[in-house]
């Protein structure tokens, strides 16, 4: 298949490509896109084949249920068999923007968007780009993020392309994303509404506004025996292709840890590679050293993260040593990815 590439400005958007765009989901095509995540791969969600294509698209298992994302709050009541009071609180506070909630489905979304299941997810975006394109397509877009099934999810339109050219009909460039990490998930199915997969929109904002909140336990755990409950998150994900291991504690033992270990792997010629940040990363030495951003601002490391594990592979690096960042706020995402990434591997060092 020829893929169209397109630029749109979220500063100032051409209606037309926008309308191109909207058509190609209309008619049942396969659009990536920018939202203020992460880039993704939208199919007209009220058409079971679109769903289809996106898991074909993706190499996805299609038990692996999709984000449906609208534009308004009008486009909710027809997907949804109710709107709880607890969303209208959530989407006043928090939609459009990184929040994912979910509902018990209403019939009208095909089980092929879901997965399977009995319950829908719901997002917003607030990105300009991605909000005029719902609304050209017709209001309901399924969009998983725009990766192969394994790769960090893409931050920019460079690897949309590496991943999907060929696989589907247009990729819309719209420049870098803001935040760099997947939405926040909430279950409000459960009670208490329960938080599937951390992101910008922390655990502690979710409580400001709804007193109760719960975390879904497999979040920052290793827990191989259970199955976490929003299902994407039991793949093996975000994995770069080299070995990679996360080193916590005080910033000179972990230096000092990180280095032995580098100056080891070099005598067995392996490639070593290290995510550090602004104020450490002169201090390796090992053949690339990368600074996932500023410590003391965790929005940046977000940002960074995915573009980092990626070019990490472009490199061919073969292993690969992450310091840690503090779990409060938006660490508590990077860190759940990060972990994934590291396949859980992390070692203490004090
Ligand atoms: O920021 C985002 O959410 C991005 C952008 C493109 O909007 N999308 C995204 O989609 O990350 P995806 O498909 O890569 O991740 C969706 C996650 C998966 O882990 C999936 O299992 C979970 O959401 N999910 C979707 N529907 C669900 C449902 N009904 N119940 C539980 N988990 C669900
Ligand atoms: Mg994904």
């Amino acid at each position: 298949m020829e893929t169209k590439l397109v630029r749109i400005d979220k500063n100032n958007i051409d209606a037309a490509l926008v309308r191109a765009a909207g058509d190609v989901i209309r008619a049942g095509g396969l659009v990536a896109f920018p939202t203020e995540t992460v880039y993704g791969l939208g199919g007209d969600a009220l058409n079971a084949a679109s769903s289809e294509k996106i898991y074909q698209a993706k190499g996805r298992p299609s038990d692996n249920p999709l984000i449906v994302h609208i534009a308004d709050m009008e486009a909710l009541a027809a997907i949804v068999r109710e709107i709880p009071e607890s969303a209208v609180k959530l989407a006043g506070r928090f939609w459009p923007g990184p929040l994912t909630m979910i509902f018990y489905k209403a019939e009208l979304v095909p089980y092929e968007t879901t997965g399977g299941l009995d319950t829908v997810a719901v997002r917003m975006p607030v990105d300009p780009v991605a909000r005029e394109l719902i609304r050209a397509a017709g209001g309901y877009v399924a969009a998983p993020s725009a990766n192969r099934s394994g790769r960090p999810s893409p931050t920019v339109a460079k690897y949309v392309i590496e991943d999907l050219d060929g696989r589907v009909e247009m990729i819309v460039d719209g420049g870098d994303v803001e935040i760099g990490l997947e939405s926040t998930i909430v279950d409000l199915t459960e009670e208490p509404p329960t938080v599937l997969r951390p992101g910008y929109i922390t655990v502690e904002m979710l409580r400001e506004v709804l007193g109760d909140v719960a975390e879904d336990r497999t979040m920052l755990r290793d827990d191989s025996g259970q199955a976490p409950k929003a299902p994407g998150m039991k793949y093996r994900h975000y994995a770069p292709k080299g070995e990679l291991t996360i080193v916590d504690g005080a910033e000179q033992s972990v230096i000092e840890y990180i280095n032995s270990r580098i100056d080891r792997h070099r005598r067995e010629n392996k490639k070593t590679g290290v995510i550090a940040t602004d104020t450490s990363v002169k201090r390796y030495r090992a053949d690339v050293c990368k600074s996932a951003g500023d410590r003391r601002d965790e929005a940046t490391v977000a940002r960074e993260l995915y573009r980092i594990l990626r070019e990490f592979d472009d490199e061919q690096v073969e292993v690969i040593y992450a310091e840690s960042f503090d779990t409060d706020g938006i660490g508590q995402a990077i860190m759940n990815r990060l972990l994934k990434a590291a396949g859980h591997r992390i070692i203490h060092v004090s």
